[in-house]
């Protein structure tokens, strides 16, 4: 007889990589070798999605291509310029990006081959487009043109300046790269899975994302970070005097009636997730920016209460909310910012699935019934 699946398939081994490591038990993540500790706050996003995509550090030269890639790479093709009016005003963020990067299939002159040239290139195209695809949806639900990229920007720079209209500031821009370098993989995570699933039909790329898309939108994964928002929000509206205090009580009395809290657990990590701990100081440095840390405070009231109640510790989506909160992220495009980093990764997998391929096809434990006798419709 069949062993009992692992529900969830906890624990189970689904894939060999070179991208990614978690040593949950120490709480330490590394990108093909390399402590995310050391990464966030000295390297970009852009040497990071190099190192993924491209399997080692890039030199100067190299990371200068690869700029100009992404630079060239931000220009969105007629499908998606033409459809996203429509899918602007009649669907949520992250169904938007679904659909959005399905359709940018269309102009990607790769599309049609998973050979490793066109892989790269594709990689470099999808993590151009995402934030501009983020930033276009925003301003077309709003009537609007987004503000035109600047060549001479990265990515978090770039990012900032078309969803906010302003050109950031230095220290903003540092914050909001290291962010997208602590949010690039992640090991066999749910989204990534999908991906390696749709990859490993020896379907393309786009495909592969647009599946990642689907899995990362689900509260239990990467939307948790919006839900983390609109959960601090929904406190600090309700006009309590203290909402530190509340915010603490609220969290308490949800608890003891069994409710799971956004932001907090995770079914590798047995203690805190590396990446919060960097998103926590980035909040707590940027509330005491704005000059209202109030929510930065009431985060850290859920946090004690979290882990005096359960021991559970926060993961990368509950200090990540305050973050964007603070750096003029509008709360429902969260999920989306999380897509504009992962997207690095996700790439990086299917072209390593592409590389090194077997259909990933489980088996299942059947709990119905046996042997039953079909009556025929009219005889029923
Ligand atoms: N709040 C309260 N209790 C929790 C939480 C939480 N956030 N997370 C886990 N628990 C409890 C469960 O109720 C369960 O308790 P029980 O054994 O008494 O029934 C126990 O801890 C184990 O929880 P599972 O849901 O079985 O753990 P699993 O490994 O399947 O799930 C997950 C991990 C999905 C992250 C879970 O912790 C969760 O739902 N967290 C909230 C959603 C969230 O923040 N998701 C983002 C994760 S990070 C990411 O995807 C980018």
């Amino acid at each position: 007889m069949a062993e009992r699946p692992s529900k969830g398939l906890a624990d189970v081994v689904a894939a060999s990589t070179a991208l990614s490591d978690i040593d949950g038990r120490a709480g330490r993540l590394f990108y093909r070798g390399y402590d995310i500790n050391q990464l966030a706050g000295s390297a970009t996003f852009e040497e990071t999605a190099y190192l993924l995509q491209r399997g080692s550090p890039p030199g100067r030269g190299e990371l200068a291509g690869y700029r100009g890639e992404i630079a060239a790479g931000r220009a969105l093709g007629k499908l998606v310029t033409a459809s996203l009016p429509e899918i602007a005003r009649s669907q949520e963020p992250m169904e938007a990006m679904r659909s959005l990067v399905s359709l940018a299939s269309a102009d990607d002159p790769d599309k049609d081959s998973n050979e490793p040239g066109p892989n790269r290139r594709k990689a470099a195209r999808l993590t151009a487009q995402q934030p501009v695809l983020v930033a276009a949806y925003d301003a077309a639900r709003q009537g609007r043109e987004s503000s035109p990229a600047d060549p001479e920007s990265g990515v978090a720079a770039n990012f900032l300046l078309q969803i906010t209209g302003t050109p950031p500031s230095e220290r903003e821009t540092q914050i909001l790269d290291a962010c997208l370098v602590l949010h690039a993989d992640h090991t066999m995570n749910a989204s990534t899975f999908a991906a390696r699933v749709c990859a490993a039909t020896l379907s393309d790329m786009h495909s592969a994302v647009v599946a990642a898309l689907g899995t990362l939108k689900g509260p239990l994964h990467g939307g948790a970070n919006e839900q983390v928002m609109r959960g601090l929000e929904a406190v600090r509206n309700s006009g309590e005097s203290d909402p530190v205090g509340a915010a603490g009580a609220q969290v308490e009395a949800r608890l003891r009636q069994g409710e799971k809290i956004m932001g907090f657990g995770h079914r590798v990590y047995k203690t805190e997730d590396p990446r919060a701990a960097h998103l926590r100081q980035m909040s707590a440095e940027l509330g005491g920016v704005s000059g209202d840390d109030t929510y930065f405070r009431m985060s850290r009231k859920m946090e004690e209460v979290v882990f005096a109640e359960k021991g559970l510790y926060p993961n990368v989506d509950f200090y990540a909310a305050t973050v964007y909160h603070y750096l003029g992220i509008p709360t429902d495009l969260f999920t989306a910012v999380f897509s504009v980093s992962r997207m690095a990764g996700w790439t990086a997998h299917v072209m390593e699935q592409h590389a090194d391929n077997r259909l990933i096809r489980p088996d299942s434990e059947y709990i119905g019934e046996h042997g039953l006798t079909w009556t025929p419709l009219d005889q029923r």
